[in-house]
C-alpha cells in the first residue's frame, strides 16, 4: 500500500477511534448468496437466492462513499457467479477503485477464476492441502491451482477457515502460500459455528496450537496477514463483539459487523479475526496499532 492510502485509511482509524458514532471504515456488499460448492463449514451459501442488481450495487457504493467507508469487500456466495447487463466483478471493482475507495478486496472460491488484476486483493479460500480442502470442499484443489497459474499479479490473500479437520495442516498451507508468486499473504479465520457445523469447532488445545504454530510462523518470516495481538485475544476470548466499525450488506438489508450478528449467541463463539482486530484498533490499543500499521502497509 503507498503512503497517501495508507494516511487516509489512518486518518479514517483515527476518526472511529475519537468519535464512536462515526460510519464505518469497511463494509462489505454481498452480491449473491449463489454458490456453485457446498462445503462442510459453511451455512450462508444457497439460503435465500439473494441477488444484487448492478443500479442496486452502484447505489449503495455511492452512498458508502459519501459516508466516508474506505475498504470495500466483495462477497457471496461465490462472486464469479454473479453477472447483471453483462457487467461482472471486474467491472464492480474497476468501478470501485475509480470513485475512490483506498482498498478493493474480493473473496471468492477460486475454481471459476482467481485473475481480478483490479483488486488490490483477492481473498481466496483455501482450507488445506489437496486432500483435506476437497474434504472440505469438495474436489476443487487442482482446478483452484490451475487458476492460479493464470493470475497476472501478486494480489492473492490465501484464505484459511482453521476448523477441526484442518488444523494440523496451517504450516503447510502456509508454506504453499509463500511459494506461489500470485500470492502474496495467507490470513486466517476461526470456525464459527453457525448451526449444523458445530462438529467441526476447535477445542481450547487446538485453538491453542494452532495460535502458537501462526505466531511461529509470523516470527519466521513467512507472509501473514493477520495481527498477533488479536490472536491472543481471540483465546482469551475478551473483545468487544459485534465490530461497529463493520458492515454487511445483502439484498438490501444492513448487518453491523456481520450476516451472523442476528444469530443468537454466535458472537460468543465467534472465529473470524477481522473483527477482533477491527475491535482491538477501535479501543485504539497500542500493540494493535503499531501491529495494523506493519501488516497492513505490507501486505494491503
Ligand atoms: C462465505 S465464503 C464466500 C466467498 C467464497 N465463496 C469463498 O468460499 O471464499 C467467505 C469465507 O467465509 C469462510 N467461512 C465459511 N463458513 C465459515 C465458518 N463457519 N467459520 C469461519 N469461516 C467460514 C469461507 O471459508 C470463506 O473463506
Ligand atoms: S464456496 Fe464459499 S459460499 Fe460457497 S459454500 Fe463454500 S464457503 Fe460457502
Ligand atoms: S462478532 Fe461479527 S463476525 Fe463474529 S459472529 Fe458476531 S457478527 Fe459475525
Amino acid at each position: 500500500m503507498d503512503v497517501l492510502k495508507f494516511s487516509s485509511l489512518a486518518l479514517s482509524g483515527l476518526k472511529a477511534i475519537l468519535i464512536p458514532s462515526s460510519p464505518p471504515v469497511l463494509a462489505t456488499i454481498i452480491l449473491t448468496d449463489q454458490c456453485n460448492l457446498s462445503c462442510r463449514h459453511c451455512a450462508v451459501a444457497n439460503q435465500a437466492n439473494t441477488f444484487a442488481t448492478y443500479s442496486e450495487t452502484l447505489d449503495l457504493m455511492k452512498k458508502l462513499k459519501e459516508e466516508g467507508t474506505k475498504i470495500l469487500f466483495f462477497c457471496g456466495g461465490e462472486v464469479f457467479l454473479w453477472q447483471d447487463g453483462g457487467r461482472t466483478i471486474h467491472d464492480l471493482v474497476r468501478l470501485a477503485k475509480k470513485m475512490g475507495f483506498v482498498l478493493v478486496c474480493v473473496v471468492t472460491n477460486g475454481t471459476i477464476a482467481v485473475d481480478i488484476p483490479e483488486a488490490d486483493s483477492v481473498f481466496l479460500s483455501i482450507d488445506g492441502s489437496a486432500r483435506t480442502h476437497d474434504l472440505i470442499r469438495g474436489e476443487t484443489f487442482f482446478t483452484i491451482m490451475e487458476n492460479l497459474q493464470g493470475v497476472s499479479t501478486d494480489n492473492v490473500v490465501f484464505y484459511m477457515a482453521v476448523n477441526k479437520l484442518n488444523y494440523h495442516e496451517i504450516s503447510e498451507v502456509t508454506q504453499l502460500a509463500s511459494k506461489l508468486k500470485p500470492v502474496k499473504a495467507i490470513s486466517f479465520n476461526f470456525h464459527t459455528p453457525y448451526s449444523g457445523t458445530e462438529e467441526l469447532s476447535l477445542n481450547k488445545e487446538q485453538k491453542e496450537q494452532s495460535m502458537t504454530t501462526i505466531k511461529k510462523l509470523i516470527k519466521s518470516g513467512y507472509p501473514v496477514f493477520n495481527l498477533p495481538v488479536g490472536l491472543d485475544r481471540y483465546l482469551q476470548g475478551n473483545w468487544g463483539r459485534p465490530c461497529r466499525q463493520c458492515v454487511v450488506y445483502e439484498a438490501g438489508q444492513e448487518f453491523v459487523c456481520g450476516r451472523c450478528s442476528e444469530i443468537p449467541d454466535l458472537c460468543e463463539e465467534c472465529g473470524y479475526l477481522f473483527a477482533v482486530e477491527f475491535s482491538l484498533l477501535l479501543k485504539a490499543k497500542p500493540r494493535a496499532v503499531w501491529q495494523m500499521l506493519r501488516v497492513y502497509l505490507k501486505y494491503s
